[in-house]
């Protein structure tokens, strides 16, 4: 691991960190017995990265993806998340912190992009800023982002009336609105055809590029992992490769992805 530890009991940056991950487990038990999904995983992603989390169905990527975002908890382990120049340990928060702080900071795509129906896509896409109190810049900056993805005549519309191609790029539109400093997009082209999905592809690495993100997407495609910045490939729960030269703040770095599909 290529950080300090400062007094305060945190990891010290030593280059343009964003997220670092220190020994994260987790266990479920089923049937009277321990069953380990993710053991012991040891990492950081730099700020405004590309990091692709590469990996066999079962691997443990949605499970990492959840530790991230704070929606689900490790048995072991931390995770620490800068922001604004403060290094929250999101691990440990309370879940109503957790979850204000996923709010303001954090944008999620998932594999079947999670719309809710009874909303227009205009709304679905304001959401987040209304949930974090900030509905005052909602629904413009919403609207500018639907155009921004191609469905600036499409705001009115409910999520069943779109092609699961357009109904992903609402969900990016929501995970963008409220200006996140991290992407998580878990298989996010996983349910579209192999068109739809490089223009997805392009589209979301478009827009979190062009506006600095850091985007960690979960995928078993290689060839997603080919345009990645830095690939971390998990095998049954354990980080088997990931990129080297980190401690330097070069990044693009490539995983040896052997160990991948
Ligand atoms: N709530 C749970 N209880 C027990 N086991 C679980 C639970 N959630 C996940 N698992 C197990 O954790 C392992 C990792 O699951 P995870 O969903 O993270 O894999 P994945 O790499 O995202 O797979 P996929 O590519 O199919 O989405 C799997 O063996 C899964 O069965
Ligand atoms: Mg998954």
């Amino acid at each position: 691991m290529n950080l300090r530890t400062g007094d305060d009991g945190l990891a010290a940056e030593s280059g343009p960190l964003l997220v670092q991950l220190d020994a994260l487990s987790k266990s479920y038990s089923e049937a009277g017995q321990e069953k380990c999904v993710l053991e012991a995983v040891d990492c950081s992603f730099q700020v405004g990265q590309f990091i692709c989390l590469l990996g066999k169905s079962g691997s443990g990527k949605s499970t990492l993806l959840n530790l991230i975002s704070g929606i689900d908890r490790p048995s072991e382990g931390r995770v620490i998340i800068r922001e604004n120049g403060r290094q929250v340990e999101l691990t440990a928060l309370r879940e109503r912190q957790r979850t204000l702080f996923r709010r303001r900071n954090i944008g999620i795509i998932f594999q079947f992009f999670n719309l809710i129906p009874t909303l227009t896509v205009l709304e679905n896409v304001a959401l987040p800023v209304e949930l974090a109190g900030t509905d005052r810049i909602g629904h413009g900056r919403a609207a500018e982002l639907l155009e921004r993805v191609g469905l600036g005549n499409r705001l009115d519309s409910f999520p069943d009336r779109l092609s699961g191609g357009e109904q992903q790029r609402v969900a990016i539109a929501r995970a963008l609105v409220h200006d996140p400093v991290l992407l998580l997009a878990d298989e996010p082209t996983g349910n579209l055809d192999e068109g739809t999905g490089e223009d997805i592809l392009n589209l979301l690495l478009e827009l979190s590029r062009g506006a600095g993100k850091t985007l960690i997407m979960a995928t078993h495609d290689q060839d997603i992992a080919g345009l990645a910045d830095a690939v971390y490939v998990l095998e049954r729960g354990k980080l088997v490769s990931q990129p080297t030269g980190l401690s330097n703040g070069t990044g693009g770095n490539r995983a040896d992805t052997a160990a991948g599909e």
